[in-house]
């Protein structure tokens, strides 16, 4: 009897370890694919994470293991938290790359996986980065949408700027669905739309398929298209800021175009006119 008792105890033992987790878990709540090359994902906010609207932090799985020492190490990549500081969740949008060593993983994710997020948010695409002004662009491409997700749902920035202007620019129709579907939920959401004002204006193009606006947002910017559209005056920089986040190609060229409206590039330690951060690494 006190044999069996003994090997019960052992049992329950066994039962009640903590199952291994990996260092710096967070699990995974909900996972929307938004087409072959896109999906977003919500996982639980660890208590003690706080970070700034537009800031980046490091996410990953676990590598397979080595094969000759059978150890594990974290693979990892930055992304951009794409939901606003206060939400009590965090969420991510993310590519998927065919033969990414991260992405092509990542991609398949459930809820109650999970992933490591590394707590230590950082990044220059955020509001105390820039000088005050009127009127704030965001200036994005592809998945470069992320830090604006966020900051599009962030109270400061309305409490800062008579008017906030998303251009994001895809190849195709569908890349854009994420972002459409933010801006109406904003719009529409009883505490988001209190948050926003009436403020966003939303600019979204496609460069490769048929769309109600198209071309790049640099040829929209330099040709004047945008501010005849949206029946505003050209930058400036008295009153203008903008945020930019594409590839680097994007980036290089659209930094010229606002310099040429007379902006200067800042950063956390010097405020100016506009900040710029890479969507990725080409
Ligand atoms: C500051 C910063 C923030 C980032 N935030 C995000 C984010 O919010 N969402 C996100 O999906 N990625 C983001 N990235 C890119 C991310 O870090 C990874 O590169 C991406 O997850 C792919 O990882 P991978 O290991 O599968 O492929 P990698 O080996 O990292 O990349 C392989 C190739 O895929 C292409 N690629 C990588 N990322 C992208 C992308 N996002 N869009 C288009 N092509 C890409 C590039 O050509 C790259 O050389 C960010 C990168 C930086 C530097
Ligand atoms: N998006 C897709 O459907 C697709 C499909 C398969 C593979 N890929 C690969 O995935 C990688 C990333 O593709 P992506 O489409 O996510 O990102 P991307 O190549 O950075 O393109 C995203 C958007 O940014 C525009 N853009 C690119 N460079 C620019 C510049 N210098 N100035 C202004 N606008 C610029 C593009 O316009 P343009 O169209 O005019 O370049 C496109 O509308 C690429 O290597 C690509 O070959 C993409």
């Amino acid at each position: 009897m006190t044999e069996l008792t003994d090997e019960l105890m052992q049992v329950t033992d066994v039962k009640t370890k903590p199952v291994p987790t990996l260092p710096d878990a967070a699990t995974v709540l909900e996972v929307h694919h938004w087409n072959d090359r896109l999906f977003s994902f919500k996982v639980e906010r660890p208590q003690t994470l706080r970070f700034r609207s537009g800031e980046f932090v490091m996410i990953g799985l676990m590598n397979d293991p080595d094969p000759k020492t059978g150890k594990q190490k974290p693979l990892l990549r930055a992304y951009s938290i794409a939901s606003p500081s206060w939400e009590e969740h965090l969420e991510f949008y993310s590519i998927k790359v065919p033969d990414g060593p991260l992405t092509s993983r990542l991609q398949h994710i459930e809820p109650g996986d999970q992933i490591i997020l590394r707590p230590k948010p950082v990044g220059t695409l955020v509001v105390d980065a820039l000088l005050p002004g009127k009127r704030l662009w965001f200036f994005a491409t592809g998945t470069g949408i992320a830090p604006f997700a966020s900051l599009m749902r962030e109270p400061e920035v309305y409490e800062k700027y008579d008017e906030v202007i998303l251009m994001h620019t895809c190849r195709e129709v569908s890349e854009l669905e994420y972002g459409r579907q933010l801006v109406e939920h904003i719009k529409s959401d009883e505490i988001l739309s209190e948050i926003e004002q009436g403020k966003l204006r939303y600019y979204p193009t496609t460069t490769r398929e048929e769309f109600h606006h198209m071309g790049r947002v640099t040829d929209n910017l330099s040709s004047g298209k945008v501010f005849e559209d949206l029946g505003i005056a050209p930058m400036n920089p008295e009153t203008d800021r903008g945020m930019v986040c594409g590839n680097l190609a994007f980036n290089k060229d659209i930094m010229a175009i606002l310099d040429g409206f007379g902006l200067r590039e800042g950063a956390n330690s010097e405020p100016k006119e506009y900040v710029v951060e890479k969507a990725f690494v080409d």
